[in-house]
């Protein structure tokens, strides 16, 4: 049995009186003995939401970490800086991240591996976009990219990893894959780590992640490979990502 896994990636959102609330509220909810709950606001509350969660079963995660270790990188926050504010996680490859700040798939592994150095868990998403899926490549597009960070990482470190499968026409659109779609690609996500080590890819946590809410989350998370979920707006509201939690549990 995988232990579900549900992350909230607040994206840019919030202020500080907001995720005291919010926080709260989900502290207040929380079920530690069900599954992993994490979430993951914007860098500079870090180290804030982390007090309020410190005595918590909450783990917490950044949504994007710099590849490099330290040194000048005006702007960019190192694996270990996030560990030493209290991370436990860390999103790699967002599609906002490859899209909008162009960020590649060698990219992505060199944040993977630096997230691992530090011994936080990665969070590698990986998905395709609706003219991907169109022209249908899903499979390659996501094999792609799995295979850049298996090529710098080594299978070994998917046991100490969890993958997200977002396809990109999903976030943020209202218009969630159907729980058929979404097992499909996490069947194949699995099947492509477990040819490498069966043992790893049985035991690899994958989380769904686009438009889940709470209408939808149950009929998801009952697919045999959807291990829980990668959740975007609908974390924002502590009923909804704790019914959220609730249909994962
Ligand atoms: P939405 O749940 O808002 O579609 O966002 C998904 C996502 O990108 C989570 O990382």
């Amino acid at each position: 049995m995988r232990r579900p896994v549900l992350a909230g990636n607040w994206k840019m959102h919030g202020t500080r009186a907001e995720n005291a609330r919010l926080v709260d509220a989900l502290i207040e909810a929380s079920d530690e003995a069900r599954c992993d709950v994490v979430i993951c606001p914007p860098l500079v509350y870090l180290w804030e939401i982390g007090r309020q969660l410190k005595d918590s079963p909450i783990g917490l995660g950044a949504q994007d970490v710099c590849a490099e270790a330290q040194g000048a990188f005006t702007g960019e926050v190192s694996a270990a800086m996030l560990k030493d504010v209290g991370c436990g996680y860390a999103i790699v490859g967002h599609s906002e991240r490859r899209q909008l700040y162009r960020e590649d798939d060698a990219l992505v592994a060199r944040k993977f591996v630096a997230v691992q150095g530090v011994a936080l868990v990665p969070i590698l998403c990986v998905g395709e976009t609706l003219d991907e899926r169109e022209r249908g490549v899903t499979e390659e597009i996501v094999a792609r990219q799995l295979d850049a960070v298996l090529a710098v990482a080594g299978i070994a470190a998917f046991a100490r990893a969890v993958v997200a499968y977002e396809p990109v026409w999903a976030i943020g659109t209202g218009k969630n894959a159907t729980p058929e779609q979404a097992q499909a690609v996490h069947a194949f996500i699995r099947a492509r780590i477990s040819a490498r080590d069966a043992m790893i890819g049985d035991g690899l946590r994958l989380l769904y992640g686009g438009s889940v809410k709470a209408a939808n989350a149950a009929e998801l998370f009952d697919q045999p490979d959807v291990d829980g979920g990668l959740v975007g707006g609908a974390s924002l509201k502590a009923d909804e990502f704790v019914r959220i939690c609730a249909a994962a549990a």
